[in-house]
């Protein structure tokens, strides 16, 4: 059985951009905002998005590893750069206009304490008028998603995901057997409102498409969620 991966020991390097991600910061984002991009990852994607947007951008990585590789590609050193945990933010209250967790960042919190204690510091650096995006994978959306339906390695993936009931779980292992959390949009919408005491403003699925909440809710493999 090959070792499962976490944070700490997968270097993520993913480089392709969302229609959704490009669409939402063109919607929510206005320069100089002062942005905070969690889990830049070794090829800091978000964060070199969030620059193109003009922004004043402050990344931080849990991985070692991951944020000094992205240090040495990345040789505009505009982006200031900090390894630290989403849970435990090195930043005084009210400091951003945006934080981010691009690309499913927040899947990684699977246990309910440490994800609700990372709420709760999104919301404490956050400014009274700010934003908090992330994308999070949707636990029936993974099994209904007409996303990648002519693809053979996608079809395999979702047939996967079905035979082997993991679509009933709190958690799965994606492609890269990383193990990451799923869940509805409503219990997400609900735990944002509980812990960070912010809304939903936007959602949508990842091509940008729809922004019907049923559907999302039914269809989305991981939707994109505005709240504020
Ligand atoms: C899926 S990658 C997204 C990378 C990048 N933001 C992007 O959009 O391509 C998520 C990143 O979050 C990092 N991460 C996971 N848990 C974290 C935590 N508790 N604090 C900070 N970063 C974390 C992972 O190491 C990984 O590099």
């Amino acid at each position: 059985m090959s070792q499962k991966l976490n944070a700490k020991n997968h270097i993520y390097r993913h480089e392709v951009y969302l229609p959704a991600e490009e669409m939402i910061l063109a919607e929510f984002v206005r320069p100089p905002m002062k942005v905070l991009d969690i889990g830049c990852a070794a090829t800091g994607r978000s964060a070199r998005l969030l620059r193109e947007f003009g922004c004043d951008v402050h990344s931080i990585e849990i991985n070692e590893a991951a944020i000094a590789e992205f240090a040495r590609r990345d040789d505009s050193h505009d982006i200031f750069l900090t390894t630290a945990d989403m849970s435990q933010l090195p930043y005084a209250d009210d400091s951003f206009d945006i934080v981010l967790i691009a690309f499913h960042g927040m899947d990684y919190m699977h246990s309910t304490e440490i994800r609700q204690r990372a709420f709760r510091e999104f919301s404490r650096v956050l400014r009274p008028s700010g934003r908090l995006i992330f994308n999070a994978f949707n636990r029936l959306g993974l099994v209904l998603t007409p996303q990648g339906l002519f693809s053979p390695a996608y079809l395999k993936v979702r047939l996967k995901h079905i035979l082997s009931g993991s679509f009933l779980k709190a958690t799965f292992t994606d492609v890269n057997n990383l193990e990451l959390r799923q869940a509805i949009p409503q219990s997400i919408i609900r735990e944002v409102k509980e812990t960070a005491g912010l809304d939903l403003v936007y959602a949508t699925n990842q091509s940008g498409s729809s922004r019907n909440l049923l559907l999302l809710s039914l269809m989305a493999s991981a939707p994109y969620y505005v709240f504020g």
